[in-house]
């Protein structure tokens, strides 16, 4: 049933080596000392993709012990904590968008907040100049994290208990894991900034480089994650976590108190519902701009021959850039937490609206930033994505983040686990970008115990009310494109699930005016929008994508994202 990988990521360590000190979750399914990267799984019982197959595989195994999607998901959520920590965590925030087997749509929220010492200036120096390595490194940069309430709002519709869920994290944190090759060098390069921003030496950094094939030992972090399976959600934001992570704030002048923490809550929202063709698309409201770009960008394009015209022509690709632009120039006027600020949702994310936005777009030209600038509404690189789907109907996509890789930086001190950079995310002055080259103004402002604009889109789209498709990506700003370019792979071009997520994707975000593509993006193409009178610029990959496919007789495909680790497991 499984396509192997052709390539064999790590080196299995023998036995010996290991001294006796395997944990193994489930026998012969997740060994943490030899593992290869599986970049497709098919079946009909139950799939998980993520970025790590350590993280797939555990999810994997709970589906097996008989859990639900929703189970499988917080362990590899927590899995994603300890062997991904570029961007899995306790101490950043997240998403999840699911479709249970009864019939209902969950969205939970669980973004981190402005903690309620943030002041709307707080990253300005005296002459009212952005300071913005403060709200991306260190102390300062960091939100009141969300996920570990958000693991247990979602455990409401778990069917294990929660001690059998975080268990494999635990194991791997105490008794470690061996690293990838990216793990590796991604630790090297981030070495510095880990001595700089943190006022106790962290498990990520050690004498000589790292390399692939290394041990990671995390004993804090294990003990942090005993916590939160003894006390549950106070585990975390009370008692001694909660205590590490104020003494952390006060070593490094950071401003998060034990009340921000105590009084986090996870938040059940409306989901943002549309419908494609016939399709129903479930995705993340705001704080997610995906809630709302993703219909708007959907509406834009639907009563467009984009089939006809062919995936990655001149034609496609120059209609969904000008989508985009558009999509993305509201987006830096509008939105942002609805808790703190009225977003005219109802209408820009109406068919009459997407209309009205399309009305000065000429398929023979490029458009300008500076002509298209927000509409006129008259109503006053680190995350990570997992998809999970089981045979009793159950769907989950989920994308958390730390924001940026390793967030920022900073452990915290005897409990293991890194913050988030989120508050970079805020606008911190308005036209100012932050790191993705998002603008923003008051919308998206800060205010104490606001949550701060997201790009995150889990997304799940249902054919005659069963799962189809669940979707989602890293990316920063590139996250709700690259969803809404999978969705046209899949939905327009007919497309199978690995060349919907491997093609290249491109990206347009209205500031700045260019249209960002990878690397393998046709030439030819580019060359003719470039005459067109588009800037193309070239960059790395855009996201990492996760994508589940059910087929009409019940089968899935599942398959995770070429430009990483990513790893599909599936039975
Ligand atoms: O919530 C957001 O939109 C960002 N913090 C996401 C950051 C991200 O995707 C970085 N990954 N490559």
């Amino acid at each position: 049933m499984r396509k192997k990988n052709t390539y064999i990521l790590l080196v299995a360590v023998c036995l010996y080596a290991c001294g006796g000190n395997r944990a193994i979750i489930s026998p012969k399914q997740v060994n943490p000392y030899q593992y290869t990267v599986q970049k497709k799984a098919t079946g009909t019982h139950g799939a998980v993709v993520s970025a790590h197959p350590l993280a797939s595989e555990a999810g994997l195994a709970i589906l097996k012990l008989g859990g639900n999607a929703i189970d499988a998901a917080i362990t590899t959520q927590l899995t994603l904590a300890v062997v991904y920590p570029a961007a899995g965590n306790i101490g950043g925030g997240g998403f999840l968008v699911a479709h249970l087997a009864d019939g209902k749509d969950v969205t939970l929220d669980y973004r981190e907040k402005a903690p309620g010492a943030a002041t709307r200036d707080m990253y300005l120096d005296a002459n009212g100049n952005a300071i913005t390595a403060l709200s991306v490194n260190g102390h300062l940069a960091s939100g009141v994290p969300g996920t570990v309430a958000g693991l247990f709002a979602a455990a409401k519709y778990s069917k294990l208990p929660f001690r059998k869920l975080i268990q494999p994290a635990i194991d791997l944190a105490e008794k470690g894991f061996v690293i990838t090759a990216d793990e590796a060098s991604d630790l090297n390069r981030s070495r510095e900034a880990f001595i700089k921003y943190n006022t106790v030496t962290p498990a990520f950094v050690k004498a000589s480089p790292w390399k692939a094939g290394d041990t990671l030992v995390q004993k804090d972090l294990a003990n942090t994650l005993k916590r939160i399976r003894d006390n549950g959600q106070a585990g975390f934001y009370e008692g001694e976590t909660a205590r590490l992570i104020v003494a952390e704030m006060q070593r490094g002048k950071g401003i998060i108190t034990y009340d921000d923490l105590k009084s986090y809550a996870a938040r059940d929202r409306q989901p943002s519902i549309f419908d494609y063709k016939g399709y129903k698309v479930v995705t993340m409201p705001l704080p997610s701009s995906g809630g709302v770009l993703l219909p708007q960008m959907m509406k834009m394009i639907e009563d467009k021959p984009i089939k006809s015209y062919g995936f990655q022509t001149v034609q496609s690709v120059q209609l969904m850039t000008e989508v985009e632009r558009r999509a993305y120039a509201d987006r830096a006027k509008f939105l942002g937490d609805v808790d703190f600020y009225k977003v005219p949702i109802k209408t820009l994310t109406s068919d009459a609206y997407a209309k009205q936005r399309m009305k000065d777009y000429d398929p023979n030209k490029a458009g300008s930033s500076t002509a298209v600038q927000a509409g006129i509404v008259p109503e006053s690189e680190e995350t990570t994505h997992l998809s999970v789907y089981d045979s009793q109907g159950n769907a989950v996509a989920v994308t958390t983040t730390l924001n940026g890789g390793y967030g920022s930086k900073t452990v915290v001190g005897g409990a293991g686990f890194l913050l988030n950079n989120e508050m970079d995310d805020f606008s911190v002055k308005p036209g100012v970008p932050n790191m993705y080259g998002a603008v923003g103004g008051d919308a998206n402002a800060i205010v104490p115990g606001k949550r701060m604009l997201s790009s995150m889109t889990p997304t799940i789209v249902l054919k005659n009310g069963k799962p189809y498709l669940v979707v989602g990506t890293p990316g920063g700003t590139t996250i709700t494109t690259s969803v809404f370019q999978t969705l046209v792979n899949i939905l327009e071009f007919d497309m199978n699930a690995d060349d919907a997520v491997n093609k290249p994707k491109f990206h347009h975000q209205w500031l700045p005016d260019e249209v960002m593509v990878e690397r393998d993006f046709p030439q030819a193409v580019r060359e003719k929008l470039q005459q067109m009178g588009y800037k193309i610029t070239v960059r790395g990959a855009i996201g990492r994508t996760e994508v589940i496919r059910v087929l009409p007789d019940g089968s899935f495909e599942a398959v995770g994202d070429k430009r990483g680790d990513d790893h599909a497991a599936g039975y």
